[in-house]
């Protein structure tokens, strides 16, 4: 009776809390109704419009649509809500490289729908799911997310049963998540046909080059199928001029059918922009940059937001401190400034704040890495300011390592960043470099694939079943001996088993949204028992730099003074974990807190969201010892659980130590490279018998960051592990 009676009044209290909900959303109905017929008119005139019906037919006709449009006409937004009334019993995913661009979309499409965005309300139709945060609903129907977040769900879920229909977008970015996703679709599309919920797969670009993609899903994979790919041939048979249709030669029976391909391109709409170049190469693209940003705002008219495309978060940060102190002894003359910044690392509300339009007589200025190219489309821009470079990830052989490095762009990424000036009406572009320089640019940019780590696209895939990982069906197949150097790697992680396949702790790692070296450490973490430590650290180093870049002596001074409490003498680890305890033990002010120990708030709100998160999925895949998760006590380590912290990143990370030489200087262990201590570090300066790191960088020299001291003898101890 007692349990009948507690059941019902929880019932009641659900049943209450969906019809306050209910009425929530019917109050804001109106709103939402207004908003969607307003941007009704703005869709009408987007170039993607017209097309709609052939976009329609095309789905409906073959298994696979490849379609390309410029930046802006209109795929990502429109192509969804084109298509959902065709798929009644599944959910459309539409996959996007970044997390701001996924969330963005979501909130835009879902007003363009008139429905609220995500977990805001049970009758949501759009959702998003990116990693460290989800919101969808259980009405759901279009779902924006990374492509990593849908690589995450196909290991859960292999036939991606809840999804009709998957939208990749983006692909001309030829992420290894897309490529990766692409092999993974192609065999699940074979599978599908055969079943009664068929899937479609919808490929779009912003680049022409589409091509090679439609005849990746027209022809049979060679290896897996026994077939080479000249076994089969693309076939025109569609009529109209833009569109072209594949299928392949079933007729004969010489081949196992494999998908029909449906070519279409849409025309963008693009203003004329005026380039221009400098005369001479700078040495100072910061300064360059602020002088130019300045002579744009003061002598051009208003409306009109300047993008300035940057290398990364260090750069556009100083930059940012510069324009700000300019601008604050601007006259009365002139419209005001207002910076944002725009990177990856950056927390979601601070990234969304670039699509809030200015306050009155403000000029915006975003300042922003590649993700403003091609993956977000950001209104008012008249003026766009480019550096003509990009931080990319590089693996380095010798090393064998990732590691980001600053390179001149690619032709073709130049062009899309001036194509950012001419969206809405005539502009302008700033190439802060020569024209001999832009013809020295390479012409498009080399699939990540090609040049990175693969470490971890290999172990999704063992996730996924696929052992024969050198057989896969990848769009650009990478060099095998990258692919067997990722495979040592996985081995040397203990995530694979001597045969090559998966192993337990490979299980564990591959289902956590991080690196392998990270997921690994978190599981050792759980052996050793210090996992709500080791996540917390893992947090900080999720999100941008917790602690505040400073470049005065005296504010120097001041920042060592302040720290001085959190630096931990083993190094930056174990002084993350101590900012983070401070932090999250700090009950009244916790921005003031942050102020006074110049570390920034907006961090450290991003790393506890990181740390909730973690947390939460560990004690679902049972990582906690006693299943109960952790009562985090802020407490700091004992020197054993110190030790057991770093001994749990030394496992992830076993290609990141280096040891001291008889000179000073520190030589890696792997490929015995000189390695600096970054000066960030709390360990800048320091002699210790050895160290490791997170992170190499190459700027003017090989920097190691994220730095502790460890032990040598803990390398064997590690290893028996
Ligand atoms: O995918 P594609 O680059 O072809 O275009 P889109 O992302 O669908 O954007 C079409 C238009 O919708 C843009 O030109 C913007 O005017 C608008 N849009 C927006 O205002 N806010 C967003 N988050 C996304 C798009």
């Amino acid at each position: 009776m007692g349990l009948l009676q507690s059941e019902n009044t929880r019932m009641n209290g659900e049943m209450s809390t969906a019809t306050k909900r209910k009425r929530e959303d019917e109050a804001h109905r109106p709103d939402l109704n207004t908003k969607r017929k307003k941007l009704l008119e703005t869709r009408r005139q987007l170039p993607i419009w017209s097309r709609q019906k052939d976009i329609r037919a095309a789905v409906r006709e073959h298994d696979v649509l490849v379609l390309s449009g410029e930046t802006g006409s209109g795929k990502s937004t429109q192509v969804p809500q084109f298509l959902l009334d065709m798929f009644k019993n599944g959910k459309i995913a539409v996959t996007q490289p970044r997390r701001v661009a996924a969330i963005s979309l979501a909130r835009r499409v879902a007003d363009e729908m008139g429905t609220p965005c995500g977990s805001s309300s049970p009758a949501s139709k759009v959702g998003y799911s990116v990693r460290f945060d989800q919101s969808t609903s259980p009405s759901t129907r279009i779902k924006f997310l990374t492509e990593g977040m849908l690589l995450q769900e196909m290991l859960r879920d292999p036939q991606m049963s809840q999804y009709s229909c998957v939208i990749v977008d983006e692909v001309h970015e030829r992420s290894v998540n897309v490529d990766l996703l692409l092999g993974f679709l192609k065999q699940l599309l074979a599978e599908r046909r055969q079943s009664k919920n068929p899937l479609k797969l919808i490929v779009m670009s912003a680049t022409a080059d589409i091509e090679m993609i439609s005849n990746f899903f027209s022809k049979a994979h060679p290896i897996s199928r026994g077939h080479t790919s000249a076994d089969t041939d693309a076939d025109e048979v569609s009529s109209e001029a833009s569109w072209q249709g594949f299928s392949d030669d079933e007729a004969d029976g010489a081949v196992s059918p494999d998908n029909k391909v449906s070519i279409c391109h849409v025309e963008g709409r693009q203003y004329p922009v005026k380039t221009t170049y400098l005369a001479q190469p700078t040495e100072d693209v910061i300064d360059t940059a602020l002088q130019r940003i300045f002579k744009i705002h003061c002598g051009e008219p208003m409306p009109g937001d300047i993008l300035v495309f940057m290398t990364g978060q260090e750069t556009i940060q100083s930059l940012q401190k510069l324009l700000e102190e300019l601008a604050e002894n601007l006259t009365r003359d002139y419209p005001k400034l207002l910076v944002l910044p725009l990177f990856a690392a950056l927390s979601q509300p601070a990234q969304q704040r670039i699509f809030e339009p200015a306050p009155p007589n403000t000029r915006k200025v975003i300042l922003s890495t590649n993700i403003a190219e091609t993956s977000v489309t950001v209104p008012g821009v008249r003026f766009v300011v480019d550096t003509g470079k990009a931080k990319i990830k590089k693996f380095r052989n010798q090393i064998g390592l990732d590691s980001l490095l600053v390179k001149p762009i690619s032709q073709s990424s130049a062009d899309q960043r001036r194509g950012r000036a001419g969206r809405e009406t005539a502009g302008q572009c700033h190439r802060l470099y020569t024209e001999d320089g832009f013809q020295a640019f390479e012409k498009d940019n080399t699939p990540e694939i090609l040049r990175c780590d693969l470490s971890e696209a290999l172990l999704k895939m063992k996730a996924r079943g696929v052992d024969d990982v050198l057989n896969f069906p990848f769009l650009t197949p990478p060099p095998r001996e990258a692919m067997e150097k990722a495979l040592m790697q996985l081995l040397q992680l203990g995530a694979l088993e001597e045969d090559g396949k998966i192993s337990k702790i490979g299980q564990q790692v591959a289902r956590l949204p991080l690196t392998p070296s990270l997921g690994r450490v978190i599981v050792e973490a759980a052996t050793l028992e210090c996992l709500a430590e080791v996540i917390d650290i893992v947090a900080c180093l999720s999100v941008e730099s917790v602690f505040l870049n400073v470049d005065t002596e005296e504010a120097k001074e001041k920042a060592q003074e302040a720290r001085q409490r959190l630096f931990r003498r083993q190094g930056d680890h174990l002084t993350l974990l101590a900012a983070v305890q401070a932090y999250a033990s700090e009950s009244s002010d916790r921005r003031r807190w942050a102020d006074d120990h110049l570390i920034s708030h907006r961090a450290m709100k991003g790393a506890m969201d990181v740390r909730k998160q973690l947390r939460a999925q560990c004690k679902m895949a049972n990582l906690f010892p006693d299943d109960s998760g952790p009562e985090s006590d802020n407490e700091p380590p004992s020197e054993a659980k110190s030790d057991d912290i770093l001994k749990a990143f030394v496992r992830g990370f076993m290609n990141n130590v280096a040891r001291l030489c008889p000179d000073g200087s520190y030589k890696t262990f792997i490929g015995n490279q000189t390695v600096a201590i970054h000066p960030s570090s709390v360990l800048f300066g320091r002699k210790v018998e050895a160290i490791m790191y997170n992170e190499f960088v190459y700027t003017s020299k090989a920097y190691a960051r994220g730095v502790s001291a460890i032990q040598l003898r803990w390398l064997e101890e590690v290893l028996g592990s």
